[in-house]
């Protein structure tokens, strides 16, 4: 019968019969996909593997901390950090349009990670946590033409163009089907269970130009959901909970005082492969005091919002 630890040791040969003494590179996002992947692949082919991590700048607060520590300290895997989070906000700056930003992101992306795979010496082959939904969400099934809805962030191109081979260990799974290997695998819960979170980052959460301002901004409110959703015990019941910066000012009262400030939304959802989408319904209360919190302690924020919309007909990003 089919087990998870049958499933590793299989994979684990596999990879090898694939790669033999070749060298394999892999792009660390952060996620749970890259993670699972890149330990994996680790365990069967140690040093051959080198990890590249492009931090964008458009991450949640300490998850590329999270991501260094756990490779580097708990793994003692080749993790290369690259801070290019200048690079992308310079191109990103006047940017409002939702496909240009996935645009410019991706192919930033491609850029300086192509950069240091070249430092490296390159590779024959190139690791990717590509999943089960994410192969059968890039075909088309009616045969009829294919809308694109959202560009997805990924090393597209790369493998052609640097002449690699891809390594995919995870094609076949479903994401919890990613979280339980990764538990097998000795991952640490806060990034096996961590909500999927796309590539473009906070980026996609940011309707209209990007500065670092508003990404503090929205990094704080943030930080007040997920801690209030933690807390409350509901963080593993949800697919995906996150804030969306407003590009709006609404007018507030505050102690004896007028504010005009920046709204936010929040969302959260559920979901078993975010293909399809049902809002999450927190009690009032428990959202009137995250509102409460956010509004107290985030300044330059005087009114939150929930998103009702479920997918379809909404997405999940607001980008
Ligand atoms: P949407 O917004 O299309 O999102 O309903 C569905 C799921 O995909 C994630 N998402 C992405 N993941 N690269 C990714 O790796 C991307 O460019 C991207 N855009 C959206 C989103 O967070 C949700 O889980």
């Amino acid at each position: 019968s089919w087990t998870m630890a049958g499933f590793r040791e299989m994979e684990i040969a596999r990879i090898r019969a694939q790669v033999g003494s070749g060298r394999v590179i892999c792009g660390l996002s952060g996620g749970v996909d890259s993670s699972v992947a890149a330990v994996l692949i680790h365990e069967a082919i140690g040093e051959q593997l080198t990890c590249i991590f492009v931090d964008h700048g458009m991450l949640r607060a300490g998850e590329a901390e999270d991501v260094i520590k756990t490779f580097r300290g708990q793994f003692n895997i080749q993790l290369i950090h690259r801070d290019a989070s200048d690079l992308f906000l310079t191109a990103l700056d006047g940017v409002t349009d939702p496909e240009i930003k996935r645009k410019t992101i991706g192919r930033l992306f491609v850029e300086v990670f192509e950069e240091e795979a070249t430092k490296l010496g390159g590779a024959q082959f190139l690791a990717q946590g590509t999943l089960y939904p994410d192969v059968i969400e890039s075909v088309s099934f009616t045969g009829g033409p294919s809308v694109t809805i959202k560009s997805h962030h990924n090393v597209g191109g790369l493998p052609e163009r640097m002449n690699m081979q891809l390594v995919e260990p995870l094609r076949e799974l479903f994401k919890d089907e990613v979280r339980d290997l990764g538990r097998e695998l000795g991952i640490p819960e806060v990034i096996v269970g961590r909500h999927p979170f796309p590539g473009p980052g906070l980026a996609i959460r940011i309707p209209g130009n990007i500065t670092r301002e508003k990404l503090d901004l929205l990094r704080k409110v943030d930080t007040v959901f997920l801690e209030e959703i933690r807390a409350a015990g509901l963080y593993d019941a949800i697919w995906q909970a996150f804030a969306v910066l407003l590009p709006v000012r609404t007018v507030g009262v505050m102690g004896d005082g007028r504010t005009y400030d920046q709204a936010c939304a929040l969302r959260a959802v559920t979901s078993t492969d975010g293909m399809t989408a049902d809002v999450y319904p927190f009690d009032m209360s428990f959202l009137t005091k995250v509102a409460g919190r956010i509004v107290n302690e985030v300044r330059g924020i005087n009114r939150v919002t929930y998103d009702i919309t479920s997918k379809p007909p909404g997405t999940i990003e607001w980008e």
